[in-house]
């Protein structure tokens, strides 16, 4: 709802506009300045009167819901106004020297005639309001889209692209210590990181058609998982044991992409940080569709507290995905001993 002093604003331009028509339809061509004036000072003040009238009825009306709500009653309530302002102020002018109504009983038929003109005038201004409001509701989703779509496409390029990325430089470090005086580690290390380029390459291919990661594309949702934790283990020498039960096309796509980032993160991070020698995946699909994901490993714990929110985005992902499908993301981490990581999907 715009603000009365906007209407008020208008209101002595449109008195004005009505009385100059009112006067060349009565005057015509006997017009003279003094008629002139006395049409455009009466048009002013009529004007003022009729928003001021009916800017401060306005306000009070507003705060009943039924007002708001129903475009008929608005258009109703300029019309009473306007007829009412303007009868009052004419009623008056027909008693001075200047006037030039002929009759009262003129004057207050002329008034009906400006009820409609304020009627009309109120619906113009509704109906631009409406349109206003409309756009700007566009407008703010469209934006709204954008932010969401460059979260989604951070998330993607971190959980898979850069996740290579870090794989590709881990194995290049260790290749400048080994290549010399372990050639065939070194041959079977190069081998890896073509594998990691290459993957990144499709994966980047991917993502920019589709945004979904190959294997899952390629392979079902359990052979896509299975796959990820074997990488896992001949990559990073990590023993993982994968436990996946129920029907997999119970679940959508979305979800399967959601939770094969998440559990490829999880592993990621078990890698990066935890310095564990195991870990384990389950992930059950019930009949209903429902899922119930844990990753486990037995390294060596963190606190979240002391993680520096905007230098890390694995775990706010993590969450910001489950969050997306209005499931439930736990994480449980006792230094010494491990972390875990829960996820509940509802179907
Ligand atoms: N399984 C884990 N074991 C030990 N520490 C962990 C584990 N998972 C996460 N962390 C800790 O939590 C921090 C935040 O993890 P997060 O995945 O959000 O960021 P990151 O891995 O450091 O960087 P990136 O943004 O590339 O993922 C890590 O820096 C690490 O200290
Ligand atoms: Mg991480």
């Amino acid at each position: 709802m715009k603000n009365p002093i906007h209407y008020t604003k208008y209101g002595g331009l449109v008195g004005i506009g009505i009385s100059l028509m009112f006067m060349l339809t009565v005057e015509g061509l006997s017009l003279t300045p003094a008629t002139f004036l006395t049409y455009t000072i009466f048009g002013l003040v009529a004007g003022l009167f009729i928003a001021f009238f009916y800017t401060s009825t306005r306000m009070t009306l507003c705060r009943f819901a039924v007002y708001n709500k129903h475009l008929l009653l608005r258009i109703i309530h300029s019309y009473l106004v306007c007829t009412l302002a303007f009868s009052l102020v004419a009623s008056i002018m027909t008693f001075t020297p200047w006037s030039f109504f002929p009759s009262l009983e003129f004057a207050l038929n002329t008034s009906m005639g400006v009820g409609i003109i304020g009627a009309m005038v109120c619906f113009a201004f509704e109906y631009l309001a409406i349109k206003d409001e409309r756009l700007l509701l566009e407008q703010e989703n469209r934006e709204l889209a954008v932010i969401e779509e460059r979260n989604r496409l951070a998330r993607e390029l971190h959980d898979s692209v850069s996740q290579n990325l870090f794989g590709i430089s881990l194995n290049l470090n260790t290749l400048e210590l080994i290549f010399q005086d372990q050639p065939e580690r070194a041959q079977a290390l190069i081998k890896q990181v073509k594998e990691m380029v290459s993957e990144a390459q499709t994966e980047m291919r991917l993502m920019i058609y589709e945004l979904q990661p190959a294997i899952l594309q390629e392979k079902g949702f359990f052979e896509a998982l299975e796959t990820l934790c074997e990488l896992f283990h001949t990559r990073y020498n990590i023993k993982i044991a994968p436990l996946f039960s129920g029907d997999e096309t119970k679940v959508d796509t979305r979800t399967q992409l959601a939770l094969y980032r998440v559990i490829q993160e999880a592993l990621h991070n078990i890698v990066k940080h935890a310095r564990a020698t195991k870990a384990q995946v389950m992930l059950t699909i019930h009949d209903t569709g429902k899922v119930f994901a844990k990753i486990v490993d037995n390294g060596r714990g963190f606190d979240e507290k002391q993680t520096k929110k905007n230098e890390h985005f694995g775990l706010a992902g993590m969450r910001e995905r489950i969050s997306a499908l209005n499931g439930d993301f736990r994480l449980n981490s006792v230094i010494g001993e491990g972390t875990s990581i829960t996820v509940q999907i509802p179907k």
